[in-house]
């Protein structure tokens, strides 16, 4: 029996999600697997009406739950950042999640129009704790007493004779990415080890350490002993800006992607794209020894929200990596299969893909599916 916290968010997130759960109901069902759903209201209109984000004690009770399957966040009505950071990140925080596993793997029935000749079939192992998603810096008028001020002196002073000691009207903002050897490490592991289990013998590191040179110079220090230890894996480095244009013009080149926190939440869009669509792309935020967490790449489109059309497939593979973290890999790989088979038949496809079909009829069908491949 897995005891499994689901947070379906805002807009198209519950949409997904009751389609996500339907899937791992059906594979349940064949599998012989018990799910005990507990559901959580947290997302905008939840913080709207009542000013809560995500208390502690969810927080401490979801700890002793095997797993989360989250939706997305994100409500036009709130400012951005405040259910993004209160919501999300704080649970990949919380937990340690320090692995954000994206895979990117464009399925023959998908019309791209890189595809050619080529195999897509990569993974992008993003760092999910620290880089400049750690929080640290500040937006303030006037004075200011910080450590950085001597250099926010300097900077300011001689550029725009900005005075960051008077209480005047300037105005600076400033954040800081931070990253440590224990991070870059423990992640940059597990893009090695990953190379390894699913024999895709390259790791690709992506940095930007020809100008931020203090914090991704120690990246590439910690890259390189890393790989020291794997003289089985073929390894280099990419800047972030030529990948985008590599990612393009020979995807098929890729096999492990290891990149700090923000490139990585970058080119994993762009990665959703080359797989046929964000409404593809499934992600697993893992801590390897805690509780990890399951969703989508995409948010929680307020374009499309309400109108039944969004594509759940993302959240279904989602629940696919869910299983496979789970130890089931039979069930993760029999969703993965049915995904695959009902996008062969090109009967049904949401209007992302060029179909017509609703997001409860994919659902419905993949379930279905489920059910028939194990007969
Ligand atoms: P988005 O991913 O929500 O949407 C981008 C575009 O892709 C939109 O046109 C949308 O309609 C489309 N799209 C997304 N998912 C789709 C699907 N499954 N099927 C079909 N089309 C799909 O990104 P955005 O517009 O930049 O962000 C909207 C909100 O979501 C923001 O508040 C943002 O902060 C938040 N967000 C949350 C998460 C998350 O919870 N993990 C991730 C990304 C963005
Ligand atoms: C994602 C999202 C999040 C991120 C935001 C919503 C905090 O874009 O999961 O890719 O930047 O990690
Ligand atoms: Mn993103």
């Amino acid at each position: 029996m897995y005891r499994i916290a689901v947070i379906p968010g805002d807009g198209v997130g519950s949409e997904v999600i009751r389609e996500g759960l339907k899937v791992l109901e059906a594979v349940g069902e064949v599998e012989n697997i018990e799910f005990d759903f507990v559901e959580y209201p947290f997302g905008g209109q939840h913080y709207i009406s009542t000013g809560e984000l995500l208390p502690d004690d969810a927080l401490e009770e979801i700890k002793r739950m095997k797993a989360i399957f989250f939706g997305s966040v994100g409500d036009p009505r709130v400012k951005p950042g405040v259910l993004e950071q209160g919501i999300l990140l704080k649970i990949r925080f919380y937990y340690d999640q320090y692995i954000n596993l994206r895979p990117v793997k464009l399925y023959p029935s998908i019309e791209c129009p890189l595809r050619g000749e080529r195999d897509i079939d990569f993974y992008v192992v993003r760092e999910n704790t620290e880089d400049f998603y750690v929080g640290i810096g500040d937006r303030f008028k006037g004075r200011k007493s910080k450590i950085e001020l001597d250099v926010l002196r300097e900077l300011y002073n001689l550029k725009f004779n900005i005075d960051v000691e008077s209480d005047g009207s300037e105005e600076i903002a400033y954040q800081i990415g931070v990253i440590s050897k224990e991070g870059a490490k423990r992640v940059i592991e597990y893009a090695f080890e990953l190379a390894i289990a699913r024999d895709k013998k390259k790791v690709t590191s992506v940095d930007k350490a020809n100008v931020l040179t203090h914090i991704y110079s120690l990246w590439r220090d910690v890259f390189e002993d890393v790989a020291g230890g794997y003289p089985e894996v073929e390894t280099e480095y990419t800047f972030v800006d030529a990948i985008t244009m590599f990612f393009l013009s020979r995807p098929e080149k890729y096999k492990v992607v290891v990149t700090p926190n923000m490139f990585g939440d970058i080119i994993t869009d762009l990665g959703a794209q080359i797989q046929g669509g964000i409404g593809l792309a499934s992600s697993g935020n893992i801590n390897p020894t805690g509780v990890s967490m399951f969703e989508p790449v995409h948010g929680s489109a307020p374009d499309i929200a309400g109108k039944g059309i969004v594509n759940p497939i993302a959240q279904i593979m989602a629940g696919a990596l869910m299983l496979q973290s789970l130890g089931e890999d039979r069930a993760g790989a029999l969703i993965e299969k049915s995904v695959e088979e009902v996008l062969r038949e090109r009967r049904f496809r949401t209007p992302d893909l060029g179909g017509n079909s609703s997001t409860e009829e994919m659902g419905n069908v993949i379930a279905e599916k489920v059910k028939e491949l194990r007969r």
